[in-house]
């Protein structure tokens, strides 16, 4: 079934473990293939775009085991470098493994993995970077083709601190010919986890957590065992969402550490947090009032991701606020159906919107256009007075493991999904 069914009006109460991180996982399963061994990663979300990913390994010829929510990964006989169209272009996060094959077998051929509904997301900084470390590439019939007779380390700068160019840079360079100097690089927290599971498998990189990476190439790597960190998005489209209800949660394995921009928001939109070593509490506002400008920004700013359901939030709170995505150009399609439920969003230039609080919205019918813009659907059901059913729940499916189980766990009336 593609749709889910919420009886608005519940004050979210009770606790929710957060799932594993889907930026996190994707990117350290597309490393696996760098060793010639067995890596087992835990904490994997059981997501669609995981079970995406896990069929592309396979194509390549890796032998990939579920264990409990940890996959095994044989990355010994990988033996192709064409990777499948059908789950490459329905899914950006899949050229993450472009770095990884150029590192483990020199070519790839790969569908050009297509924009989405949040923008054209070009990959001119991957390709650029690549292209410093001696890989040349070719567009032939829509496809892509990487060829490296010999990767060499180089030293690249990032224009932009682009989460994947990142990626696919520590992932080429960890098996390149000498050093790889990256400056520029982005400081999100799916960064660091990447390269602390590149360096249990002996990889040698400094400058972790800053935007100057340094890697020391041609190291032998090997299998070894990772936990993927907490979905800090998924902790903080929750963390919203009773913010925006009312009532008080307790967000079990939040990775609070890495969301000081998300926990600045919500303590200025009028919450109660408590952050403990497991987890953090929340406790909402009577009615949450928001800040007049909230603005998107790489991290250790105000994550892009979280865009859409503090959006939906706004809609319910005391006053106005402006709200500009900088990251991505096209990322408040999910206002023309929250408008359907009263909420008061006008276009402000190409890159923001300014919200006016509503009362309360109204249940109804909307539909899911992407991941972000769904969940934030969900959240603002829960909030609505009345039934609100969002279909194109497939979207959402793609990163969140079971929302409506998490969000049932925390009292909320929704089934579905
Ligand atoms: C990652 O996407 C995340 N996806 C996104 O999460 C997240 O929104 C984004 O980083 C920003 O934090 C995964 O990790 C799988 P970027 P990515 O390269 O790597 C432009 C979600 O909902 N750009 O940092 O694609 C690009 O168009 C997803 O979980 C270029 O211009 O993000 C965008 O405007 C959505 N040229 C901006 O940079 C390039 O070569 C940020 O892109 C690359 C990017």
């Amino acid at each position: 079934m593609d749709s889910i069914r919420i009886q608005g009006g519940v004050e979210l109460q009770g606790k929710v473990r957060i799932q594993g991180s889907k930026n996190a996982c994707l990117p350290v399963l597309a490393a696996t293939l760098l060793t010639g061994e067995t890596s087992l990663i835990r904490n994997c979300p059981k997501i669609a775009d995981v079970y995406a990913m896990v069929s592309l390994l396979r194509e390549l010829g890796c032998s990939v085991t579920w264990q409990g929510n940890a996959l095994a990964v044989d990355a010994d006989s990988v033996r192709g470098e064409e990777i499948g169209s059908e789950a490459v272009t329905g899914m950006r996060s899949s050229l993450c493994l472009l770095g990884a094959l150029i590192g483990r077998c020199g070519q790839v051929v790969m569908e050009h993995p297509g924009g989405c509904v949040i923008g054209s997301r070009p990959i001119d900084l991957h390709l650029a970077a690549l292209q410093q470390m001696g890989v040349t590439f070719q567009e032939k019939e829509g496809k892509l083709l990487a060829n490296a007779d010999r990767l060499c380390g180089a030293s690249i700068h990032l224009p932009f601190p682009s989460v994947g160019a990142t990626e696919n840079v520590l992932l080429a360079a960890v098996l390149a010919q000498g050093d790889t100097c990256l400056t520029g690089a982005a400081l999100e927290p799916e960064i660091t986890a990447l390269c602390r599971y590149l360096k249990q498998c002996g990889a040698e990189i400094d400058g972790e957590g800053t935007s100057r990476l340094v890697v020391r190439g041609g190291r032998r790597l090997y299998g070894t065992e990772f936990v993927i960190p907490a979905d800090r998005i998924v902790a903080g489209t929750y963390l919203f969402a009773c913010i925006g209800t009312g009532g008080n949660v307790f967000l079990e394995q939040a990775p609070w550490e890495e969301m000081d921009a998300v926990l600045e928001l919500a303590r200025s939109m009028g919450a109660g947090l408590c952050t403990a070593e497991d987890g953090v509490y929340v406790q909402a506002p009577d009615r949450p009032s928001t800040p007049e400008r909230i603005f998107t920004a790489p991290h250790p700013g105000f994550p892009t991701d979280l865009q859409s359901v503090v959006l939906a939030v706004a809609a319910v709170s005391q006053g106005e606020t402006l709200i500009r995505e900088t990251i991505f150009e096209n990322r408040f399609r999910v206002a023309e159906e929250l408008r359907k439920m009263g909420a008061c969003v006008e276009e402000r230039g190409a890159d923001s919107v300014l919200v006016r609080g509503v009362e309360e919205l109204r249940g109804g019918p909307v539909e899911a256009k992407e991941l972000r813009g769904g969940a934030a659907l969900v959240a603002a059901g829960l909030m609505a007075r009345g039934e609100t059913t969002v279909t194109g729940c497939r979207y959402i499916n793609r990163g969140y493991e079971n929302i409506c189980r998490d969000l049932r766990e925390l009292g909320a009336r929704i089934t579905g999904a």
